[in-house]
């Protein structure tokens, strides 16, 4: 059984996973083996070896926790290793399993050596975990039957599984939910030179033909991050061909970002909304995220976990104990950019 992947946090999350054409574009250009995975080296080798040595033993990899940004892969990741196990992959999320049934329906319908892959994992509440923690350490499934003072505890064996937790938010899981994770990997931004790899082999699956000006400027604009540098290629995409351009070239890139208020270090109006916010009406900062929401009309886990770790990434933004502070950068940035 397969369960609908969702979300309901992060608008750009939301429509990623969700809007048919972006969602395609993500399954075709996802690479499925490790050459053609660009970036991450050091997790790439831990994760060779990791795969090589359970199958050495003809057992299952340790289960696996993947923390960072979004739109950095992921997702990707437990893709490539399901295939690398040629084994099949279950995906759900977090916000799916309220439910101690909701979990429990996913674990009983478990094929041996299956990997089972829980997005949002920081969204799994005290209920879920605590089913969760058996079943990743001995195999087994606790569930109750009956009700009141009948009621008795059951014991389901599970067959072998691994689990791929990811989250975006590793401070939110619990410490021992984190302790059972046989290895815990921290994915991060990728420099443009990796971008430019990674958008000069998307052109080429899309049958494009760009200047390498042209994926420069994407790369430049892509936040380090594969997701956005694809999007973007693809809205550049749209423009030459609606303009009948033979190749896309750095001009048809301009134009498009132009068009989509997308300046060339990446920042969307949202980014300079939020900083504005805090330069003008706040002097600076330090401001709280609650008044920072408010002031936005933004949801508080949309500004946590889509806006900020890029500003922060950029140097534009601080987060301090006493709130969110607008850097020196930040003010050079609107002198530079906006004036
Ligand atoms: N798409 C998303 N992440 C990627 C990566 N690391 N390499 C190639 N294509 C990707």
């Amino acid at each position: 059984m397969f369960l609908k992947y969702s979300s309901t946090i992060g608008l750009m999350d939301f429509e990623e996973k969700n809007s048919g054409e972006d969602y395609q574009l993500e399954t075709v250009l996802r690479p499925d083996c490790w050459t053609d995975y660009i970036g991450q080296e050091r997790i790439k080798n831990n994760l060779k070896i990791m795969l090589e040595a359970a199958k050495k033993r003809k057992e299952l990899p340790d289960h696996l926790l993947f923390y960072g940004p979004q739109g950095l892969g992921k997702t990707t990741l437990a893709h490539l290793i399901s295939k690398e196990l040629g084994a099949s992959l279950r995906v759900t999320s977090g916000v799916n399993l309220e439910k101690s049934g909701d979990l429990v329906a996913v674990l009983a319908n478990l094929e041996p050596g299956e990997i089972l892959f829980i997005d949002e994992a920081h969204r799994l509440n005290r209920m879920i975990e605590e089913i969760l923690y058996p079943a990743m350490e001995t195999r087994k499934l606790y569930i109750t039957v009956g009700k009141g003072p009948t009621a008795r505890m059951m014991a389901l064996d599970l067959p072998p599984f691994t689990l791929i937790a990811a989250t975006t938010r590793l401070n939110l899981l619990s410490a021992p939910l984190r302790s059972r994770f046989g290895a815990i990997f921290g994915i991060e931004y990728y420099d443009v030179e990796e971008i430019k790899k990674i958008i000069f082999r998307s052109a080429k699956i899309l049958g494009l033909r760009i200047g390498s000006e042209a994926v420069e400027l994407i790369a430049r604009a892509s936040r380090f991050t594969p997701r956005t540098a694809n999007r973007l290629l693809k809205r550049v995409r749209d423009y030459s061909q609606v303009h009948n351009l033979k190749e896309i070239d750095a001009k048809a890139v301009g134009e498009t970002l132009n068009m989509l208020e997308i300046d060339q270090m990446g920042l969307e109006k949202w980014d300079r909304k939020l900083l504005k916010s805090i330069i003008e009406r706040y002097n600076g900062g330090p401001v709280g995220l609650n008044t920072l929401a408010a002031v936005l009309g933004e949801d508080k886990a949309v500004i946590e976990e889509i806006y900020e770790p890029f500003l922060i990434k950029i140097g534009l933004l601080q987060k301090t104990s006493s709130g969110r502070i607008a850097t020196k950068d930040a003010y050079e940035y609107f002198d530079n950019y906006l004036t």
